[in-house]
């Protein structure tokens, strides 16, 4: 594990904030939670009961709940999520900054009275288990039962967290409210929320401060604004790494065993990797974690990673048999869903859960669903939230406080051209280049031409808590420390995502991608051969069975096609991209830019 945590300013006693938060915020009544089934089973049926959930069909998804939110309230709000930092160049230019003491005043104001009317729970939570030399604690203060009850599935929460911390354990204070407080007689609505959203974060002094949304990542501050936002602060002082990124295990058929961790940005599979049924006979997959990993260099020299969470927060649509069994297989009952269709028999439905619509849906809205409105019965980003433990493919193992060696990091992204399926970074340094500059296409690329690429490096763009060339800076140095140790782990890039001319998907993905990760780990334990090309290394003809996998022999040459003029276009745009970061960015960064335009064949 990491060097001991860096001196940061002495945090108040958990007392002290409290009480002070219900002076400020005036709470009807203050409510602990103690982590038990009990507590967290009362506080669902007072839900039901109060018409803020709906229980759904014991008999179909047993203990399971809908929950609908505000129409205006369905996703996280990165316009309005800010890194207070003392110095705006400390966040970086990717994102939004405010003064720390003028954003504290305004958010004072927002939060006084916030919760009249309302229950202040107290959550307090640990990222990993409690105890583990990796794991970080925090404690949440909210007025939002859903986020109780989420947080009570994707993390670990109550006594025995609480009693870490009062033997004096660090902890990172999270405050949040729907700001929507209630007038006496007033009735309430089933989503309180404000139309006016903050998502705060102030890194040097490890706080979270959320105001008026109740959904995910804006609410349950555990998961984005902690286990990445702060987190990567902490991991940056600290010298370990906090990241975006899918964690699994995977045995070969001599029983070998590799763990390797991936960043997708959002959207892009990481919940259909790290799930992954693998078309390759004898090769099985584990799942440790779908989204958020923490890795530290550990006493072996080799780079040591763990689930900081304890639930998936996955999205719905797109979620069914043929795609992602596993996922539909954990989602038997014990699950919250948020904002997917309701069917007449009491359960759930959204698109892609089956081919068809079944008859009779009530909407995420909670209104009939007209298939012929052309409007989705579910929301795009609905999700559901469930326990890890209950995925059926979920390592006998994942809890272990000491984590899993890594063997290899994938980067990957949605890309119609330029990156072909699978390539092997030529060493570290060009690994992080290949993290750094992670997009997908707003548009697709036209033949040979290049799209608006929206640029995701390690899938971070929207959860990085620093200054981003620093974070690039980070990554390089990790790898210098590793590489004395000898445990750089070999990083790769993928993309599912490769679009033929005529604009078809070039290569089936989901299950298929066994393949290439069963390539990925002979490279690893020196068994396959790979062929060099100016972007990286790629598998040697014959090495990955594609026809088995049902691609022809001109889509498999499509899918590693080395179109010089578009690369030397996106490389160009990578310049303008990098030039954001000024002074601050990385030389080695611009280094491996030069090197990809000198193999290019540029003069
Ligand atoms: P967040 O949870 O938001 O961070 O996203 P995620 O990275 O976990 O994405 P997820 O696994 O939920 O997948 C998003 C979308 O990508 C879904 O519509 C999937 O069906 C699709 N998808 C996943 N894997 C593949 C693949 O191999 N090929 C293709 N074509 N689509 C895929
Ligand atoms: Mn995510
Ligand atoms: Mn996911």
């Amino acid at each position: 594990m990491a060097a001991s945590p860096a001196p940061v300013a002495p945090v108040r006693s958990l007392d002290d904030w409290i009480d002070e938060n219900v002076e400020l915020l005036q709470p009807d009544r203050v409510v602990w939670i103690d982590g038990s089934r009990a507590q967290l089973d009362a506080l669902l049926h007072e839900m039901v009961e109060e018409g803020r959930i709906i229980r759904l069909n014991p008999e179909h998804r047993p203990y399971s709940f809908l929950a609908r939110s505000d129409p205006d309230d369905v996703a996280r709000v990165e316009a309005r999520t800010f890194i207070c930092s003392e110095q705006e160049h400390d966040a970086g230019p990717t994102n939004n900054w405010r003064e720390p003491e003028a954003m504290r005043a305004e958010l004072r104001g927002l939060f006084a009275g916030a919760m009249r009317g309302r229950t202040m729970y107290v959550l307090p939570f640990s990222m990993g288990p409690v105890g583990g030399a990796l794991s970080r604690y925090g404690v949440q203060l909210t007025d939002s039962a859903y986020v109780v009850a989420s947080m009570s599935i994707m993390t670990r929460v109550g006594d025995a967290v609480l009693d870490r911390i009062r033997a004096g354990a660090r902890w990172v204070p999270a405050l949040h409210s729907v700001g929507a407080p209630l007038e006496p007689g007033q009735e309430d609505v089933a989503w309180p929320s404000n139309p006016v959203k903050y998502i705060c974060h102030f890194p040097e002094t490890r706080e979270i401060i959320s105001f008026g949304s109740a959904y995910g990542g804006n609410a349950i501050l555990a998961k984005k604004s902690f286990a990445l936002r702060i987190a990567s602060v902490m991991a940056r002082d600290e010298g370990w790494l906090a990241e975006h990124m899918l964690l699994l295990r995977v045995t070969d058929p001599r029983g070998r065993r590799f763990h390797i961790a991936a960043a997708f940005p959002s959207a892009c599979g990481k919940t259909n990797f790290a799930m992954l049924r693998s078309a390759l006979p004898g090769w099985e997959v584990e799942t440790l974690g779908d989204d958020i990993t923490w890795l530290a260099p550990g006493s072996d020299g080799r780079l040591r990673a763990i689930n900081p969470e304890a639930g998936f927060f996955g999205v719905a649509p797109g979620t069914g048999r043929d795609t992602n069994p596993t996922a539909v297989d954990t989602l038997w009952g014990n699950t919250i869903f948020t904002n997917v269709a309701l069917r007449p028999d009491g359960d759930v439905w959204w698109e892609g859960l089956t081919a068809t619509a079944p008859e009779g849906l009530i909407d995420w809205r909670g209104e009939p669903w007209d298939a012929a409105s052309g409007r989705p019965a579910a929301h795009p980003n609905s999700r559901f939230t469930v326990a890890a433990s209950q995925c059926p493919s979920i390592a006998a193992d994942w809890d272990d406080p000491n984590g899993v060696p890594i063997d290899a990091i994938i980067f990957g992204g949605r890309r119609a051209g330029n990156v072909p399926l699978v390539v092997e970074a030529r060493d570290w340094e060009h690994g992080v280049f290949l993290g750094a500059t992670i997009a997908s296409e707003r548009t697709a690329a036209a033949e040979g031409t290049l799209g608006e690429l929206r640029r995701d490096p390690f899938a971070m763009l929207p959860f990085c808590g620093y200054n981003m060339a620093d974070y690039f800076g980070h990554w390089l140095e990790v790898g210098t420390r590793l590489r004395r140790t000898g445990g750089v782990p070999a990083v790769y890039q993928v993309n599912w995502f490769r679009k033929g001319a005529d604009g078809r998907w070039l290569w089936p993905g989901f299950g298929e991608n066994g393949r290439v990760l069963a390539w990925i780990v002979e490279r690893i334990a020196g068994e396959a051969p790979a062929s060099d090309t100016p972007v990286g290394k790629v598998p040697a003809v014959g090495t990955i069975d594609y026809r088995a996998a049902g691609v022809s022999d001109a889509d498999w040459e499509e899918l590693f096609r080395i179109d010089e003029a578009a690369l030397l276009a996106e490389a160009d745009d990578t310049d303008a991209f990098l030039d954001r970061f000024g002074d601050r960015l990385p030389e080695a960064i611009r280094r491996q830019l030069a090197g990809l335009r000198e193999r290019l064949g540029e003069r």
